[in-house]
């Protein structure tokens, strides 16, 4: 089982950069699976009906979500309708939606789990505690166990990493929006990157117009934050091949696509 997750996709860039280069990835590496995180894929914060239709229709199975999940209001219309829409299962128990979701590829069932960090972001429920949860939960129906963990800090990020080596097939972090070049397969067979890196704006900061960013580094006062279109784009993702009975990674490869790092066929 081959599992693609295309990491944090910014804006109107980070959308067409999914729908022209998702068939081209799909055809070189062919994934079973296609994960999207969608946190920031209208303008930047939260995501629509319409972008989640989208990403459906343009390949990918699941979309995850993250620390922006909420800031598109209309999201709080449709979450519970949005079947293959998941957003960090550590929110506040009475909040909206749900943070693990199954899906059958050719009669192989794959989890899928999405969580948040707590360092540098809001305190919400433990992480560590609710994987064991969700991983008890997922193992009644199968080992195929795929974490996007949404969070600021690498440490973070690697303990949970290696808390559920062996339990998870994938750990994969997002939030940080730059491509970390750490993928590894851990010991007792979970694969781990600590950023897959974002979608979107390449001549931004992390996707955002530069000029505002500094702005708000030169003189602190309050800016908006823009996501930048008129620069170039990129995509990052990664891919994890996984042993399907036993659910246990087998490789891991990190996808680059921009301006340096062109795609190659
Ligand atoms: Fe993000
Ligand atoms: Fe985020």
């Amino acid at each position: 089982m081959k599992i693609l997750f295309i990491g944090d996709v910014v804006g109107s860039p980070g959308r067409e950069m999914v729908q022209q280069y998702l068939p081209k990835i799909k055809e070189k590496y062919r994934p079973h699976v296609t994960i999207v995180n969608g946190e920031n894929a209208a303008a930047g914060k939260g995501i629509t009906e319409k972008i989640y239709k989208q990403f459906l229709e343009w390949g990918a199975q699941v979309v995850t979500m993250g620390n922006h999940t909420w800031d598109k209001k209309e999201i709080f219309e449709f979450i519970d309708d949005a079947k293959y829409l998941i957003r960090p299962a550590n929110f506040p128990a009475n909040n909206p939606g749900k943070g693990l979701v199954f899906i059958n590829v050719n009669g192989v069932e794959v989890a899928v789990i999405n969580l948040q960090g707590r360092t540098f972001l809001p305190a919400i429920e433990d992480p560590f505690t609710m994987i064991d949860t969700l991983i008890q939960q997922a193992k009644k129906r199968t080992n195929i166990i795929f974490v996007d963990f949404h969070a600021e800090a690498t440490s973070e990020k690697q303990a949970l990493g290696w808390y559920v080596d062996g339990r998870a097939s994938a750990v994969v972090g997002t939030h940080t929006h730059t491509q970390t070049a750490d993928n590894r397969i851990l010991p007792k067979g979970t694969a781990y990157i600590t950023d897959v890196g974002m979608t979107g704006p390449y001549d931004g900061i992390l996707g955002m117009q530069r000029e505002a960013v500094l702005k708000r580094f030169l003189t602190n006062l309050p800016v908006r934050f823009e996501v930048d279109k008129d620069g170039r784009a990129q995509l990052n993702a990664f891919l994890v091949t996984i042993d399907d009975k036993a659910g246990r990674a087998l490789d891991t490869k990190r996808v680059m696509i921009n301006d340096d790092h062109p795609f190659l066929i």
